[in-house]
């Protein structure tokens, strides 16, 4: 039988954070991960700019047979999937899924704040549509959500200065201004795939009892449950452990940042949209 994929689709790197945490939770299923790195960073783009690309991508993961895509990065989450679940799946094969990583935060998020206040930092397009707050009050009607968009933060995380003192001016701007807004934010959601990789920056500016919540184990432990429950499409994954690791731009720059995101070596492989 041929290798049916859980395909796992970012702009760039940063959905790796992601992956690592699904992997660890289901490591018996074969998964393919697209990074579209030429044309990433998609969290400055428009609607239709995102939407497009990620439909093309979408595209690719079904044509290397995956029946289940997840949609690691937030940008692409907020602003280009409910337009394919709802519009373009029925044309193309009604019987796949793609999921993304909003929905499964703000099912859970309510179960972290005591004073009912939460933030969320993401990027500016995440932000301006508005996704995870019809989302958590969806979930929680009761939670006032406040967002922040943090621009500057996905560039430099990848140019890999985490611990530089320059970040520390960007990452105290930020929590600052959300902070300000609502001074009864008890929880902090880093909706965007890079943003972890800051957390050592953000605890130095957060006090301790402000939860900060990373979105990778919650999207890995409700993947698990959505297999459960949907026997249907979890029988068409393959299970022979195999991750592959695609990207539409410099194979070399990929594995060289790999290691930041996944935590190993990767080899991966070049593909043209
Ligand atoms: N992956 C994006 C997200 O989670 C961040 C990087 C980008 O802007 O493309 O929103």
């Amino acid at each position: 039988m041929s290798s049916a994929p859980i395909g796992i689709f970012d702009s760039g790197f940063g959905g790796l954070t992601v992956m690592k945490d699904i992997v660890s939770e289901l490591p018996q299923y074969d998964y393919l991960y697209l990074g579209d790195n030429a044309r990433s960073p998609y969290g400055t783009r428009s609607f239709e700019t995102i939407y497009h690309y990620t439909l093309e991508c979408v595209k690719y993961l079904f044509d290397q047979n995956c029946h289940l895509i997840i949609l690691a990065c937030n940008t692409a989450s907020a602003k280009a999937l409910r337009t394919i679940q709802q519009k373009d799946l029925p044309n193309i094969d009604p019987n796949r899924r793609v999921l993304g990583v909003i929905r499964p935060t703000a099912e859970v998020i309510g179960n972290y704040s005591k004073t009912g206040h939460v933030g969320v930092l993401g990027t500016s397009g995440t932000v301006t549509s508005n996704s995870y707050k019809i989302e958590i009050n969806n979930q929680f009607p009761e939670l006032t959500v406040l967002q922040e968009a943090c621009p500057m933060w996905v560039p430099l995380v990848e140019n890999q200065e985490f611990d530089s003192d320059g970040t520390d001016y960007f990452v105290q701007q930020h929590i600052d201004n959300i902070l300000s807004k609502d001074p009864k934010i008890d929880t902090l959601l880093l909706a965007c795939t890079h943003y972890p990789l800051l957390i050592n920056k953000i605890k130095k500016f957060v006090d301790e009892d402000i939860t900060i919540l990373s979105q990778g184990e919650i999207v890995a432990k409700s993947l698990a449950d959505y297999l459960n429950r949907h026997p249907e499409i979890e029988g068409k994954c393959t299970q022979n452990g195999t991750r592959r690791f695609l990207t539409t731009d410099s194979t070399d720059d990929f594995d060289a940042h790999a290691n930041v995101f996944w935590g190993d070596t990767i080899n991966s492989e070049f593909i043209h949209l």
